[in-house]
């Protein structure tokens, strides 16, 4: 086993969501989950006061980007995804990479890369 399949997550604002599924079409990914979250990040330990009593801040609606590469390069999708998202302002997300065990595209029953590439390009 010569390849490397990894899964990247990308949690994000939701209005970015359209220009970031372009990017990623564009560089070739075959395939991506997206899901409706609510999350926070640093901002989480900022005590808020809400009529003289301490708040936790509260969780915002995010979307989570789940794609998994084995052919596309990994900094490729991270490079796509920082142009996209990134404004400089806080909140514009984070990614998260892991190594995946294996893949299986159920109607062929094709395991690891041949689950992953598409053969029509
Ligand atoms: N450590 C984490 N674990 C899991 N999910 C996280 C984590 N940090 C952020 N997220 C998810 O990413 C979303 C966006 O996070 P956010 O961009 O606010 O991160 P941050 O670290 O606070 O960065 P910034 O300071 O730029 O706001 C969160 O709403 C949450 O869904
Ligand atoms: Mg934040």
């Amino acid at each position: 086993m010569d390849y490397k399949i990894t899964k990247i997550d990308i949690f994000t604002r939701k209005s970015k969501f359209e220009e970031l599924k372009e990017a990623m079409n564009e560089i070739g990914v075959t395939g991506m989950s997206v899901t409706q979250v609510m999350g926070c990040g640093m901002q989480k330990g900022d005590i808020q006061y809400y009529r003289g009593v301490a708040v936790e801040q509260k969780l915002l609606p995010k979307i989570k980007v789940e794609i998994v590469v084995c052919e596309v390069p990994v900094e490729k999708v991270i490079e796509a995804a920082e142009r996209v998202l990134r404004t400089g302002e806080i909140g514009d997300g984070k990614i998260f990479i892991y190594d995946v065990q294996d893949a299986v595209k159920i109607r062929t029953g094709e395991r690891g890369a041949d689950a992953l590439i598409d053969k029509n390009k």
